[in-house]
Formats: C-alpha cells, sequence, structure tokens
C-alpha cells in the first residue's frame, strides 16, 4: 500500500521577497534547531542532539553547539555540509512485525529489518520502540523523531498490551496476581500489569514500561517461560486484522490520538 501522509504542506508557503511594510511575525515559524532536525526526518531528536554537539552542524554557515538555537522554515541548515531541504511530511505506519525481522533500522548480521517490509519512497523512518525478533505484531514506524521519542519515553507511560502462549503448564491464578503485583527481576521490580486468562496456557498482560524482553522475563520469573509473544495495542492502537508482515498508514485521527499520549 502506498504512504497517506498527513496533512502538512509539502513547501510551506511559496517563496516572496520581503518587501517594506511586511508585517513583521518575528519566530512566528521558528523551531529549535534540534527540533527542525527531528522533524526533517535527520535523526531522532537524541540523536540530532549529539549531532549538534558533535559540531556536524552549521546554520547559515555558522558552525552551531547550540541545540536550542532559533531555526526559521527558510534558515540554511546543513549536516555535514549537505542542505537540509526543510521538514518531510509526517507520516506514521502501523506494520505486523512477524517472528524472525528485527525492529532495528539496520541489523549488522544482515537479518531483515522492519524498514524493509514497508514502502519508504525516500522517507527516514524510524521505528517507534522495539519488538524482540521473536516477538511478532504491532509495531510503528515513523519520520517524526520527536514523537518516536515521546511515545518511547518512560514518562509518559504508554500502555503495550501483548498476547502469551505460556509453557509451565496451566497457569494458575497465584501465577496471574504475582504478574498484576509486579515481578523482581535483575532490573529492580516490575510495575503492576492488567493481566487476564484467556487460555489455559494463554494470558492478555498490558504493561507501560519498556524494558528488554520484560513479557519474557517476568513471565519466566514466575515459572511459565513465554512459548509464543504477539503485541496487539500500542496506547489506542490495535492490530486488529494486519496479517503478519502487512501494513497500514495511520489516520490522521490516530496520529492525533498517539499525540495526546505525550503532551
Ligand atoms: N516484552 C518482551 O519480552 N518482548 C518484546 O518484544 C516486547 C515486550
Amino acid at each position: 500500500m502506498g504512504v497517506w501522509i498527513a496533512g502538512v504542506p509539502a513547501g510551506g508557503r511559496a517563496a516572496r521577497p520581503m518587501v517594506a511594510g511586511d508585517a513583521p511575525s518575528p519566530r512566528a515559524s521558528n523551531v529549535r534547531l534540534v527540533k527542525y532536525l527531528a522533524h526533517a526526518g535527520i535523526a531522532s531528536r537524541r540523536s540530532a542532539e549529539l549531532m549538534i554537539a558533535a559540531g556536524r552542524v552549521t546554520v547559515e554557515g555558522e558552525l552551531v553547539t547550540d541545540p536550542a538555537r532559533d531555526v526559521g522554515s527558510g534558515s540554511a541548515v546543513e549536516v555535514d555540509g549537505r542542505r537540509l531541504t526543510g521538514p518531510e511530511p509526517r507520516v506514521v505506519l502501523a506494520l505486523n512485525k512477524p517472528v524472525g525481522v528485527v525492529s532495528t533500522a539496520r541489523d549488522t548480521h544482515g537479518r531483515q529489518t522492519v524498514l524493509a517490509l514497508v514502502p519508504c519512497e525516500g522517507l527516514r523512518l524510524y521505528p517507534v520502540g522495539r519488538l524482540d525478533i521473536d516477538t511478532s505484531g504491532l509495531i510503528l514506524l515513523t519520520n517524526d523523531g520527536e514523537l518516536a521519542n515521546r511515545l518511547t519515553h518512560p514518562r509518559f507511560e504508554v500502555p503495550k498490551t501483548y498476547r502469551a502462549r505460556l509453557g509451565g503448564g496451566r497457569i494458575g491464578e497465584d501465577a496471574l496476581r504475582a504478574l498484576r503485583a509486579g515481578v523482581e527481576l535483575d532490573d529492580g521490580r516490575t510495575a503492576p500489569a492488567r493481566v487476564r486468562r484467556v487460555g489455559a496456557q494463554e494470558i492478555e498482560l498490558t504493561i507501560h514500561e519498556g524494558r528488554n524482553r520484560q513479557v519474557r522475563r517476568m513471565c519466566q520469573a514466575i515459572g511459565h517461560p513465554v512459548l509464543e509473544l504477539v503485541r496487539t495495542r500500542f496506547g489506542p492502537l490495535t492490530l486488529g486484522d494486519l496479517a503478519p508482515g502487512a501494513n497500514r498508514a495511520l489516520a490522521a485521527d490516530e496520529i492525533e490520538r498517539l499525540r495526546a499520549l505525550s503532551l
């Protein structure tokens, strides 16, 4: 399917020379340099900060190391000597990641990445958070570095729901209670989770933390190793009937609901 583009004007206003008497609206369209880079799809906000600190960014030919420097839509911003063309249209895709695909943008071992499964059409897309290679389900991809950053920041506690098929025999009430209360892991106790049984050996679990292999480690800790794991919800979005490997572009109202989560 093609890429749906949220209603952002592609080139902004048509350029016209400033004339005497034009009402100045200083800073009206200015943004901080770090935000400008993130919106240009160059990098996540964090990577943009590092690029600026490393002295790779110039504005109007001047080296700038202050991420808060004001930049206007017409500013000449260069990264490593290459002029940026301005913000890309904002895109958010939902993908049903199949097992065996890595959720990083690049893989040093040559494995298939989530980016290979979606139409990029020249856009610099980034996965929003991670799913293990052996986990399938809903993952978002966007060129909006700032949105990606916020949705994965622990402060916003975005809830994520998983279906897990577990080994270790029938799941008892005490196991469910332990998951709900929080489980002691080697990186600390997990926050309370919403958990319900959906079969003798299957549960649905909602957490808002994003620790490495968290669901697998929680279930292992209570004696029920994960045999199969699927993410079915991310914040307000559901996997629905998206087939493994398929993607869809989010509608404008879905993107708005995601943004509202991180305000
Ligand atoms: N928890 C896990 O254990 N794996 C995932 O991929 C996501 C959450």
